[in-house]
């Protein structure tokens, strides 16, 4: 079976709706973010703080790779990485990719309660770094997508992608 790819903002959600939908399909998690925190035995702010943004994409350049060469995954990635074309190429070699999409007061509500570990968002204006992200790159998450999921609650859009897989999985039988 095609690997489900959830893509979008930092704060969207996507590990936590990963999660449940592996559980509820019985299916593999796998995060990017957590896989290169494994292999560099280091967390990412360290990795960012240590040796800079562009070592970090190229460590998830590398996972992307490796994941991709998998199937019937549910992989949460980071929320850069659209950045790069060959990721998006290379996840949807196996994969469908499924964008969660939030407003910025959305995104803004649920990352005011944590920004830590985002390197990104650290000591610097919310709402403002969030606009100036999404501004970047919302065209990159659609343009990436298989799917648009309008993601106002957790419950529903892991019950949305959970129909629709089936619904697909359905009609290729
Ligand atoms: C990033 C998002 C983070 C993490 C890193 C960079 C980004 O992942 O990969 O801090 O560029 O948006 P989450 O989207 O899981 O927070």
């Amino acid at each position: 079976m095609k690997n489900i790819v959830l893509i979008g903002m930092m704060g969207s959600g996507k590990s936590s709706v990963g999660k449940r939908l592996a559980h509820n399909l019985d299916r593999p998690f796998v995060d990017t973010d957590s896989l290169i925190e494994q292999r560099e035995s280091r967390s990412i702010p360290e990795i960012f703080e240590l040796y800079g943004e562009n070592y970090f994409r190229k460590l998830e350049r590398d996972i992307v790779r490796e994941i991709s060469e998998s199937d019937n995954l549910v992989i949460a990635t980071g929320g850069g990485i659209v950045i790069n074309s060959e990721n998006v190429h290379n996840l949807k070699q196996r994969g469908e990719v499924f964008y969660l999409r939030n407003g910025i007061d959305a995104l803004e509500k649920r990352l005011s309660e944590n920004t830590e570990g985002r390197p990104l968002l650290n000591g610097q204006e919310l709402r403002a770094t969030l606009e100036k992200l999404l501004e970047k790159r919302e065209s990159l998450y659609i343009e990436s997508a298989d799917r648009v999921i309008d993601n106002d609650d957790l419950e529903a859009t892991v019950n949305l992608i959970k129909r629709l897989v089936n619904e697909e999985m359905e009609e290729s039988s």
